[in-house]
């Protein structure tokens, strides 16, 4: 089978490089010759376990390729992915105009029957929205021409994504014609041996599931939030009620770690256009918009701890920050905390040395030298007046807690993700500071 992912951004390539490792002939397409140039070469624009070999592999043996001409590949194909960006526009909704350029090059170009699935996280309706405008461009060029429209929204986690692809909990397909089922049953059997499930619903229906399950996801991190706020007024353990409530199987043990906020390109940006949507449908998402509210003052907690230990002043102190990224294993910073906590610090007086063992090109890049940058996670806390650990990456796990409290002008340390164990901590003689205890 041959199929066409426009776009190859993360879902576009992780999607076409995973496709193209169960055989089928895939061919990425994107706009910018720089990136195709780059991937042409096995150099991948962004940081993921795992894809670099797998583009490589595949590339190499001719079932990727990459291409900036849609096009040229559309005679060839039986379906096309579109994976295009829906950044959000000022009021927060998704912005539809690259999906729609992709619909309009299809129309425009198509001679033969193709699927056209839509990947990118778009509203309810925007399959419509891609057939309308497939149909426009076919009637202005006065042919008849069959294709069918489709909706597979994605759920991979950035550094997780080939096995989230690989070895999916579900695979969602929203259709409406019994050949596109047939041809997107085709595509995911080879995954079938992993036996997940491949769930078939109307499109509408399969464009809500995504934002639906992020914002659910969303719903838990800020309850447990909130309750590890709580539990530290009350003199509670978070992390033991997170261990009792999440033993009852109605609502399980995962995505229940408090920490200080959820940022990625997702959550964010999913629960703000679902309340957009609901908003133009007259209907107010209440939860969603305290899931927001909770998310936003999570960001600033540790500065929060911060000041109040320095009684409210933080000028000419040294803080040292450990992780940049918006979670481990992965170098994005959109929507991270640690772009939140950088620009308070910075704004109280105080100066900011940062290590990230993979992130630390892309804080360049986004904040340039308004924060110091670190060898390495030892050098961070040299000299500093309190260390807060922000991303939980591997190497920060254990660290000789006998450095610290040798090296850093006051042994303090603000665990935004309970990592570390206090005790522990303590019996060194450093301040220990977590999230819900
Ligand atoms: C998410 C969804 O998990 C994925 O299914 C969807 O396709 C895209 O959005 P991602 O943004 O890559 O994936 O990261 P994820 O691992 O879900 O974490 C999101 C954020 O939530 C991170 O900032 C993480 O630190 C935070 N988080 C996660 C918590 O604070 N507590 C948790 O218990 C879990």
């Amino acid at each position: 089978m041959k199929i066409a992912i426009v776009g190859t951004g993360y879902v576009g390539l992780v999607t076409g490089t995973c496709f193209s490792e169960m055989g089928i002939d895939v061919t990425c397409v994107d706009v910018q010759d720089s990136k195709i140039e780059k991937l042409k070469k096995g150099i991948i624009p962004i940081y993921e376990p795992g894809l670099e070999d797998m583009v490589h592999r595949n590339y190499t043996a001719s079932r990727l390729k990459f291409t900036t001409d849609l096009k040229e590949c559309l005679d060839d194909v039986e379906v096309v992915f579109s994976a295009v960006g829906t950044p959000p526009d000022e009021d927060g909704s998704a912005d539809l105009k690259y999906v729609l350029e992709v619909a309009r090059t299809i129309g425009c170009n198509m001679n033969k029957y193709v699927l056209v699935v839509t990947k990118s996280t778009v509203p309810v309706g925007t399959a419509q929205k891609v057939k309308s405008a497939i149909q426009e461009e076919l009637d202005k060029r006065n042919v008849k021409i069959e294709f069918d429209v489709a909706s597979n929204p994605e759920f991979l986690k950035e550094g997780d994504a080939v096995d989230d692809f690989m070895k999916p909990d579900r695979v969602v397909v929203g259709v409406e014609s019994e050949k596109a089922k047939a041809i997107m049953e085709r595509l995911y059997k080879p995954f079938m041996m992993n036996n997940y499930r491949l769930i078939f619903t109307d499109i509408p229906s399969a464009e809500m599931i995504k934002y639906a399950a992020n914002s659910m996801l969303a719903t838990r991190i800020s309850f447990m939030n909130d309750i590890a706020n709580l539990c530290e007024l009350v003199g509670a353990d978070v992390n033991m009620v997170r261990k009792g409530i999440g033993a009852d199987s109605r609502i399980g043990s995962k995505f229940l770690y408090p920490g200080c906020g959820y940022g990625g390109s997702c959550f964010p940006k999913d629960v703000k256009a679902l309340i957009k949507t609901a908003e133009k449908n007259g209907y107010p998402m209440r939860v969603l918009k305290a899931v927001e509210e909770v998310n936003e003052r999570q960001k600033s907690i540790l500065f929060e701890k911060l000041l109040k230990h320095y009684s409210g002043n933080l000028k000419g102190k040294q803080i040292a920050l450990w992780g940049l990224a918006f979670k481990p294993e992965t170098d994005d910073m959109r929507e991270a905390p640690a772009l939140v906590l950088i620009d308070k610090l910075i704004e109280a007086g105080a100066s900011v040395k940062v290590y990230d063992p993979i992130a630390m090109d892309e804080c360049r890049r986004r904040i340039g030298d308004k924060v110091v940058y670190a060898t390495d996670m030892y050098d961070a806390v040299l000299d500093a007046d309190a260390l807060l650990l922000v991303t939980e990456w591997k190497e920060f796990r254990m660290p000789s807690w006998g450095v610290l409290k040798k090296t850093m002008k006051k042994a303090m340390v603000i665990d935004g993700r309970n990592i570390y164990e206090k005790k522990e901590v303590m019996d060194v003689g450093i301040y220990y500071f977590c999230i819900g205890k």
